[in-house]
């Protein structure tokens, strides 16, 4: 699927904040990739992409349901997947195949692994995991030196990412995904 078909079938299927999101998203990867020698074209997608399962979770659980139940034996009912703010990742990478003809695996394991990370992240997944959370309009403590690592050190800006998301969960008590300690400590190793 082209570009522009891309855009305009998601610009329909999104929340307006959400699509400009995504555009910001977009931006931000492109930017990251030139700096880091990726694929300035297959980022382009991948950020696109990144967020088209949200809003309609229910809807292609629904329409995608074999697909995810395999996916979730691939990765062995990874806990992950239970978890509602995370289900648009898992079934973003299904709907990005069968909605959107991609078909390119870095693409796809970047649309899954946008906001967890994982162990061993390529630095394509990493910039799309960035550019997620430091496109210009975000606005939180620490945002700024995230973006600015970015630029230089995708590593050490993940850990600092990974640092403050951390921290704000213990301190609000909530659950901390064991996927991302993991991938704090396997990128520390690489700092
Ligand atoms: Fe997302
Ligand atoms: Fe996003």
């Amino acid at each position: 699927m082209k570009v522009k078909e891309i855009e305009n079938n998601l610009s329909k299927m999104l929340k307006k904040t959400r699509y400009e999101h995504v555009l910001r998203v977009r931006d931000k990867a492109i930017e990251l990739a030139k700096l880091h020698n990726q694929d300035v074209k297959k980022i382009e997608l991948a950020a696109l992409l990144h967020d088209c399962a949200k809003n309609n979770e229910e809807m292609y659980l629904d329409k995608y349901n074999e697909e995810f139940k395999n996916l979730r034996k691939l990765r062995a009912n990874n806990p992950d997947m239970e978890n509602p703010k995370l289900l648009h990742c898992y079934l973003g990478r299904i709907v990005a195949n069968k909605e959107y003809d991609v078909d390119d695996e870095e693409i796809l394991d970047a649309i899954e692994f946008h906001t967890t990370g994982r162990i061993n992240m390529t630095d394509f997944e990493k910039i799309i995991y960035l550019a997620d959370k430091t496109e210009d309009k975000r606005d939180y403590d620490g945002v700024q030196e995230i973006r600015k690592l970015s630029k230089i050190n995708l590593n050490k800006a993940i850990v600092k990412s990974l640092d403050d998301t951390i921290k704000y969960l213990i301190e609000g008590g909530r659950e901390i995904s064991i996927a991302s300690v993991k991938v704090r400590n396997n990128l520390l190793k690489g700092v």
